[in-house]
């Protein structure tokens, strides 16, 4: 049953988080970013603008690519949600995208890099060999002020050299 907090009638929610069951009582209007941020502690997915212009919130929804400061986390209710933090794996390993982008210096400042890496791998996922028109295009929403695109480019590019053929519905299984 749900609980009446004041005039704020609770809701739970229910979601797999970097493949961890999670339940909670949550407001009906807590957006997505701000359950991961505030209520998981996750704070590698980035607020930029909190209009769903720059793409820094992207997490993966079932590894497609969401923008959580325009979606309720009760949107995503039983849904698979992936953050930059569940990328890696054990808190070990990078990903492929990850460590590309290491090696490409496909990032300077970072903000933006989380939902860079995770609309990358979800690229990656769908798309094992994609050419320079297809990576610009799938980050056409993800908003970098510092690199000028060319070194995420070439990280996309030296990932997708590494990468084994990506499931499209779990990007993690795209690890080398
Ligand atoms: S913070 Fe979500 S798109 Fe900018
Ligand atoms: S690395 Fe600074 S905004 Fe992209």
């Amino acid at each position: 049953m749900n609980e009446v907090v004041g005039i704020i009638q609770m809701q739970k929610v229910r979601l797999t988080l970097n493949r961890r069951a999670v339940e909670a009582e949550i407001p009906p209007t807590t957006l997505l970013v701000d359950f991961i941020r505030g209520h998981e502690g996750l704070t590698g997915t980035h607020v930029g603008c909190d209009t769903a212009q720059c793409g820094a919130c992207t997490v993966l929804a079932d590894g497609e690519p969401v923008r959580s400061c325009s979606v309720l986390a009760l949107q995503v209710q039983g849904r698979c949600i992936t953050t930059i933090e569940g990328l890696a794996q054990g808190g070990q390993a990078l990903h492929p995208v990850q460590e590309a982008f290491i090696e490409t210096h496909g990032l300077q400042c970072g903000f933006c890099t989380p939902g860079m890496v995770m609309s990358c791998a979800a690229l990656l996922a769908r798309n094992p060999n994609p050419d320079e028109r297809a990576i610009v295009a799938a980050l056409e929403g993800n908003i970098c002020r510092c690199t000028g695109y060319v070194n995420i480019v070439k990280a996309v590019q030296a990932a997708a050299a590494r990468m084994p053929a990506a499931r499209v519905d779990d990007p993690l299984d795209s690890r080398a």
